[in-house]
């Protein structure tokens, strides 16, 4: 079974869940009172998600605090620094809403999807996941999504599609880093097809059971556990279906130092630090780093017979 359902998960391996339910009953006072979908809309405010199935836990650790994966972000789109994003996101990236994703290429119906169709309650799900930033800093994340495989394939991808790529919204306007040369805008990941449609890949629409905040990526935006944050990319507007690998932000930015797969594996360096420990925010001690973030029961079939140091 590639994913446990909360019910198999022993009770020892989820001691955090009431920190975290204390965490989130603190929340909904705090900022769970913002008003339904017109918070996404007009204001820097989360709102309330409900109905979504309820809980994978797949990290056993304790979530981090909410304040601490709102504030502390990488979003080149509003700036190099990791507090710019909740500084700057909050103010400029608005409105949100209406949100459509365009999906195109390799497939047999290219069209359109709103928002709407993808954070519907009956698609959604609770997954507590760790999160590790290339930069050797990590977190854990309760994050509300929808596997992004449900969505890909009412599109009908044909056999031509071996990759798929993915596209960031470009609005220097809304999100005025944009305007600065510091990447190649819009900002762009990609996947080979069978990582997309691997059940433990989402598309996050929220946290802490709250629509996404701007900085986080609202309103949806990729999570991919087991490689390194980058490959996760925010307020996705595009989504093509493509034969050949393609272009990525990171890999075009400096391809010795980014590689496309991007598994997190402490056994392969940076160019300019080691990937074997990580910073968990929060702890004061480093913490040893794990293959695939921990989640190679899961994923590293995926990559059987591959050389993954020299497909990094
Ligand atoms: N997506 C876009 N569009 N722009 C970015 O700068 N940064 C990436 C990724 N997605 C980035 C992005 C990096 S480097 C990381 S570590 C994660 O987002 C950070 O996600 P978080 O701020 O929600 O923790």
């Amino acid at each position: 079974m590639l994913l446990r359902q909360a019910s198999d998960i022993r009770p020892s391996e989820i001691t955090d869940r009431s920190l975290y339910l204390d965490r989130r009953r603190f929340l909904s006072v705090g900022i769970g009172a913002a008003a339904g979908l017109v918070g996404l809309a007009g204001t820097a405010r989360a709102a309330a998600l409900t109905g979504y199935r309820k809980t994978m836990v797949l990290a056993k650790d304790a979530p981090t605090p909410f304040k601490d994966i709102t504030t502390y972000n990488n979003f080149y789109e509003f700036g190099t620094g990791k507090s710019d994003p909740s500084r700057y996101a909050p103010k400029y990236f608005k409105p949100i809403l209406p949100w459509t994703v365009t999906v195109e290429g390799e497939c047999a119906k290219p069209g359109t999807i709103g928002y709407e169709d993808i954070a519907k309650p009956a698609l959604m799900e609770e997954r507590i996941y760790r999160h590790r930033c290339v930069e050797a800093w990590s977190m854990v994340i309760p994050w509300i999504g929808v596997p992004l495989a449900t969505i890909l394939k009412r599109f009908e991808p044909t056999a031509k599609a071996k990759f798929v790529q993915f596209v960031t919204l470009m609005d220097p306007k809304r999100m005025p880093g944009e305007m600065m040369p510091i990447l190649d805008w819009p900002y762009r990941e990609g996947l080979r097809m069978d990582e997309a449609m691997h059940p433990l890949t989402l598309l996050a629409v929220g946290l802490y059971g709250q629509t996404l905040l701007p900085q986080n990526g609202a309103p949806l935006r990729l999570v991919v556990p087991w490689k390194y944050g980058f490959k996760s990319i925010k307020s996705i507007v595009k989504i093509r279906f493509v034969e050949t690998q393609p272009k990525t932000t990171w890999t075009t930015e400096d391809p010795q130092e980014y590689g496309f797969y991007s598994n997190v594996n402490p056994h392969v360096s940076n160019t300019r630090w080691s990937q074997e420990t990580e910073r968990r925010i929060g702890d004061f001690f480093r913490r040893k780093t794990l293959m695939f973030n921990g989640y190679g029961d899961q994923v590293a079939h995926l990559y059987a017979g591959m050389d993954l140091r020299k497909y990094f």
